[in-house]
């Protein structure tokens, strides 16, 4: 079967800059990201919560992906000077929009709340992306596949609605 990329961009308003977010549709498509981020780094042994780089995910449809506004707040100078950090520190220095992938997306007739999820339901992002804080370099495939079955088995479990329009509106 002959893999289809899509790639679109994205616009997305966010704090003070706007973010170009290319999304790779396709679940089995590797992506290679600008920068090679280790959640087990910043997560894991800094202990930086999801919510200080996702800053959205608690009251909006999407988490939203840090860009150099949120990076920029600890790599507006270099520390140890490896190759990745000065990567980092380079687009922050000059302004520049990392163009992150990213690899989890609902298509567009389909509705999904971060904010329903997280900040309402209180469910913990491991049961849908895994444990992100353990990962070295950025994920290439989706945790809980985007899939209608998925999405249904654990509203059936959690007794939450089924019905079409509630997330097909
Ligand atoms: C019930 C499942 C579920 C939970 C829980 C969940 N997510 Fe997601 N996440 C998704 C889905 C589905 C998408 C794709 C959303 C879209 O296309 O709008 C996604 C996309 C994302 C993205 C990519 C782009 C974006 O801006 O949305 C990030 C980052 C993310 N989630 C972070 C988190 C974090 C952090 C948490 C916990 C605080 C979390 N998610 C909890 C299902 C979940
Ligand atoms: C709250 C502070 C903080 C924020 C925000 C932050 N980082 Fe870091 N980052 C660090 C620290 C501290 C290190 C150095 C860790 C070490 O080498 O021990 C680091 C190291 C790195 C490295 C180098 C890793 C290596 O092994 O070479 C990269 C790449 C990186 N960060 C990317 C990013 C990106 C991209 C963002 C924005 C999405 C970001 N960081 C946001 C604190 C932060
Ligand atoms: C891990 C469990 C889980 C997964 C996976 C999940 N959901 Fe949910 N969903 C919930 C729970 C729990 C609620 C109720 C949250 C609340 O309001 O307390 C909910 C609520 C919703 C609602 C609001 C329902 C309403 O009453 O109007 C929508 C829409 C929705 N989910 C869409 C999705 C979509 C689309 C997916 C798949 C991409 C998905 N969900 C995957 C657990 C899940
Ligand atoms: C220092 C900032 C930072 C922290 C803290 C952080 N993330 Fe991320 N996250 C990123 C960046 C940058 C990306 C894009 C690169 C990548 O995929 O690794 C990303 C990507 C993701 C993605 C993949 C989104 C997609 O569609 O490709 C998920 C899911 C995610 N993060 C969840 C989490 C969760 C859960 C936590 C807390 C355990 C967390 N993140 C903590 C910066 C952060
Ligand atoms: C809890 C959320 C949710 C509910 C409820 C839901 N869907 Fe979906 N549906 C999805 C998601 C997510 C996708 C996209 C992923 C996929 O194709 O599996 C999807 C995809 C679809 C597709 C396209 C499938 C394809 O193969 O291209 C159709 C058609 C569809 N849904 C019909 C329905 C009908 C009819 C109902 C009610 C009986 C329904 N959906 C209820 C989440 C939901």
């Amino acid at each position: 079967m002959k893999k289809i990329l899509i790639l679109f961009a994205a616009l997305v308003g966010f704090a003070a800059g706007i973010i170009v977010v290319n999304t790779a549709v396709d679940r089995e498509e590797k992506v290679t990201q600008p920068i090679d981020f280790s959640h087990a780094l910043h997560a894991g042994k800094y202990k930086i919560p999801c919510m200080a780089c996702h800053q959205r995910v608690m009251m909006g449809a999407r988490a939203s992906i840090p860009n150099i506004e949120v990076c920029g707040a600890c790599h507006s100078t270099p520390m140890k000077k490896t190759p990745q950090e000065l990567l980092v520190y380079q687009y922050v220095s000059q302004h520049k929009q990392i163009p992150w992938y990213s690899i989890y997306h609902v298509p567009d007739y389909v509705y999904f709340s971060h904010r329903r999820h997280v900040g309402i339901g209180k469910l913990d992002c491991k049961l849908c992306h895994g444990n992100m804080a353990a990962l070295t370099s950025p994920p290439t495939k989706q945790f809980l596949q985007i899939k209608m079955q998925n999405c249904l088995d654990c509203h059936i479990q959690h007794n939450v609605t089924t019905d079409c329009s509630h997330c097909h509106r």
